[in-house]
């Protein structure tokens, strides 16, 4: 991910540009009548799939957020990933975050991953954390890359897994310009 201007213009939504050409992919809100949709996307992306119903629940929550992704030209036509953040006061937390696998390695989990930090800073945050599973190569790789630092370990969190606790600063000059 590239160091950039936080142009004061820019939208919640708008996408920041990454550093992959990842085109034909609009970024749309995601709303309680999409808990299916989330869900569907989530099962196909992790062994222990959120519902339609935990969705929901997780949308509802105070200063939750969501947007999803839709293809539409360079690659498969419709749902491509999703992210759920949540900004609360000065701080956030990446909720969930995939790329259906047909997408991957084209720069959309950056993307996702980078239009939900300009929308917690714009929410307030000023930083932002999230975990992962410490057998998550994909997902640590990504974190890494969006410079993220490692700031704790969950021994066994998940299912014996230890999970990997990040976080970055959502200073205005370090997040990619839309
Ligand atoms: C993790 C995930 C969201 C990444 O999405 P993605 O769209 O493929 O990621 P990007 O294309 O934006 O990758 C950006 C960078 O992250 C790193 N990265 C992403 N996937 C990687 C992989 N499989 N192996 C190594 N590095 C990887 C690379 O540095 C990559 O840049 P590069 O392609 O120029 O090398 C996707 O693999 C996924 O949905 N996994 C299943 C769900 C999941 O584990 N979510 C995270 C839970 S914590």
């Amino acid at each position: 991910m590239g160091e950039g201007d936080f142009a004061g213009g820019r939208t919640a939504l708008s996408a920041p540009a990454g550093c992959h050409a990842v085109s034909g992919i609009e970024l749309l809100p995601a709303g309680l009548v999409h808990a299916e949709l989330l869900a569907g996307m989530h099962a196909v992306c992790f062994a222990e799939p959120w519902s339609a119903a935990s969705m929901a629940d997780v949308l509802a929550m105070t200063g939750a957020q969501g947007l999803i992704a839709v293809g539409d030209g360079d690659g498969p036509p419709g749902p491509a990933g999703l992210v759920l953040w949540r900004a609360v006061l000065d701080e956030s937390e990446i909720l969930t975050i995939a790329v259906l696998p047909p997408w991957r390695r084209r720069g959309l989990g950056e993307r996702l991953l980078g239009a939900a930090m300009i929308a917690a800073a714009e929410a307030g945050a000023s930083s932002i954390f999230l975990e992962a599973a410490a057998d998550n190569g994909p997902a640590l790789a990504l974190y890494g890359r969006c410079q993220f630092q490692q700031i704790g370990l969950r021994k066994g969190y998940y299912g014996g897994i230890d999970a990997v606790v990040m976080r970055r600063g959502l200073d205005a000059t370090a997040i990619p310009t839309a």
